[in-house]
């Protein structure tokens, strides 16, 4: 199989890129050109190939389906890539609100319609979308965010039922994960964010990546549909 997986040099992408090659898939590496040096690594560790290009460019789905067609076709796209700006809804510059919008949802919703458009699956391909416990409860401080996180499933339960040809669609919304993303949140609020769930600790990135490869094993056709909260039970949304 020939698996996309987006964000892939660091987080949460790194380790789906792992499990993803551990179970026997050629993963193209995905990143923005900035992040090339940890894109040729992980690419390296795994036997797998890169594209360094950025998701919301106009020709992105183009490109990813350019590169998977040089490996057979595409069976797998994890969107992953994601990022976070931070700040009250007063204090939210439409910049900031549009930068999370555009990157988190509208590129996704971008990709695959381009992918669908033009014949870019294999037959019983898989997409996988990450989402967020922020964009199932919200959470103060990122409005942006969750409502980008809401979107993509919305964007799920959409798209599941207009698949053809046994593509299927899911989501994971992970709950705090010790990743570069939650590293940058203020430490009262990273405490609370990792102690607030039945485990009192946070998830690793591993425990994410393992839920999409039961998504994106080809034995799961009949799972489309699903947002699935890897997140230890956390009180956020419960
Ligand atoms: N860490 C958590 O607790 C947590 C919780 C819920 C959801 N998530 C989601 O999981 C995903 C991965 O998060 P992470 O914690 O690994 O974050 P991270 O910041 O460590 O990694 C995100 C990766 O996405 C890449 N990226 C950002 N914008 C891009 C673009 N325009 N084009 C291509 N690549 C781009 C970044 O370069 C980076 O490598 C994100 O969608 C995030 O919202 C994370």
């Amino acid at each position: 199989k020939t698996a996309v997986v987006t964000g892939a040099s660091r987080g949460i992408g790194e380790a789906i890129a792992h499990v993803l090659s551990r179970d026997g898939a050629h993963v193209i590496c995905l990143d923005v050109p900035q992040q090339q040096a940890d894109l040729d690594r992980v690419a390296g560790e795994i036997g797998g190939s890169t594209l360094a290009i950025d998701i919301t460019a106009a020709d992105a789905g183009e490109k990813i389906k350019a590169a998977a067609a040089a490996q057979g076709g595409l069976d797998i796209i994890v969107h992953n890539a994601g990022i976070t700006r931070d700040k009250t809804l007063a204090n939210m510059k439409p910049e900031l609100w549009d930068l999370v919008i555009n990157i988190n949802l509208s590129a996704i919703e971008r990709v695959n319609d381009y992918l669908l458009e033009h014949e870019g699956f294999n037959a019983n391909g898989r997409i996988v979308c990450v989402s967020s416990i922020s964009g199932i409860a919200g959470n103060l401080g990122q409005t942006n965010y969750a409502a980008s996180k809401a979107g993509v499933i919305g964007l799920v339960k959409f798209t599941a039922p207009i698949l053809k040809n046994g593509v299927t669609i899911n989501a994971v919304a992970p709950g705090f994960i010790e990743t570069q993303m939650t590293a940058a949140i203020p430490f009262a609020i990273r405490e609370a964010g990792r102690r607030m769930n039945s485990m009192s600790q946070g998830g690793l990135p591993v425990d994410v990546a393992e839920t999409i490869a039961l998504f994106a094993s080809s034995a799961s056709t009949g799972l489309n549909g699903n947002v699935v909260r890897v997140c230890g039970q956390s009180l956020l949304g419960a």
